[in-house]
């Protein structure tokens, strides 16, 4: 480990051991049930959102299955950062050939994290990849989506959900946490964080480091430190959308997304409760593209896109009843003071 990443708490607090993992405790019995005879492994694909301990399960299930040499005999890939299969190909063949007599292990593992953001092009051929290694390799292949993934790889697989944390897995973490470095933190500060990362551990960490700077956690600081809270923000990318600018939008969700770290069913949620409030004539409309949407990130379409293609379609409505944001401000006010 760096020095920089032993000082960042998601590295300083990642488990060690599959038995610290909070919360996936089906996922995790299986795996130290496999653990315990390695030979009869298959290859694993873990699929889940972001942040739920996929990399740090990968991670836990190397050390007990391989031992004390294990940083030898796994290989870490990002599927993403490797430019191409070819890559791939390349370093999974010469860490298969490359010959250690030291110790006995069983098989070498290949960590193939974001494994659904390669084409399906390069999953047939990571297929063959996988094939041709069977006999000294076994792949953990890593998505947030398991219909990321192609057929004929997740049947090679034996597939493990990771679920979003609850809150009281969240907060007893960082509470722990928070102990263990001299950090005072009180219930609400701990409910805030968790509002603010929907479950996603590795944000609040990162969260909680940032804000525990000054000694104390503060639910009032939790929100300094991430801005406005995060519905204000959904608030004013729809708001955008229906004015008919999509690019400010959609900067708008990506910034909500990957930087604020905001699960993107969550976006769809505040989304709805927004529009749904802001009175408009379509409601109707509105209620039925919503739904349209809902329904397709829960059957695990790309929800990047799909998001980004929701707000197009709240622009054509906006532009469809002249909405102006100044009119619903004025109405809402008038409502206010009725
Ligand atoms: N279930 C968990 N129990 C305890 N700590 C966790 C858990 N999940 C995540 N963490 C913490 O969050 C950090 C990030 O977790 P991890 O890298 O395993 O997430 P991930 O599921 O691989 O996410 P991503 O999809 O973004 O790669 C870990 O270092 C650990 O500190
Ligand atoms: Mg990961």
């Amino acid at each position: 480990m760096s020095e920089t990443e032993s000082l960042m708490w998601v590295e300083k607090y990642r488990p060690q051991r599959l038995e610290d993992i909070v919360n996936q405790e089906a996922s995790v019995g299986r795996l130290i049930q496999m653990a315990k005879k390695p030979q009869d492994m298959p290859h694993l694909l873990f699929a889940g959102p972001p942040g739920t301990g996929k990399t740090t399960a990968a991670l836990c299930a190397a050390r007990v299955i391989l031992g004390d040499y294990w940083r030898d005999f796994t290989l870490d890939l990002n599927a993403s950062d490797e430019r191409g299969i070819d890559t791939v190909r390349q370093r999974v063949k010469t860490f298969a050939r490359y010959v250690d007599r030291r110790v006995d292990v069983p098989f070498r593992i290949i960590i193939l994290d974001e494994a659904d953001e390669m084409t399906s092009a390069a999953q047939t051929a990571l297929r063959r990849v996988i094939e041709d290694s069977s006999r000294i390799c076994r792949f953990i292949l890593i998505a947030n989506y398991s219909s990321g993934i192609i057929e004929p790889i997740q049947s090679r697989c034996a597939v493990f959900h990771f679920s979003r944390l609850g809150l009281e897995d969240v907060a007893g973490r960082l509470e722990e946490i928070c102990k263990t470095e001299g950090v005072k933190v009180g219930r609400e500060a701990l409910e805030a964080i968790f509002e603010l990362t929907g479950g996603d551990m590795r944000h609040a960490l990162n969260l909680l480091q940032a804000v525990a700077m000054g000694g104390e956690v503060t639910a009032d600081g939790v929100r300094k430190a991430i801005g406005l809270s995060g519905k204000a923000r959904v608030k004013e990318v729809v708001t955008r959308a229906l004015e008919g600018d999509f690019s400010g939008s959609r900067s708008g969700l990506v910034e909500l997304i990957s930087v604020y770290g905001m699960p993107e069913k969550d976006f769809l949620k505040y989304s709805s409760e927004e529009l749904l409030n802001l009175g408009l004539p379509s409601v109707g409309e509105v209620a039925e593209v919503l739904a349209k949407y809902d329904y397709r990130l829960a059957v695990g379409a790309r929800a990047e896109v799909q998001l980004a293609a929701l707000l197009a379609e709240l622009g054509r409505i906006g532009r469809e009843m002249g909405f102006k944001a100044e009119a619903v401000k004025t109405r809402a006010a008038t409502a206010k003071k009725q």
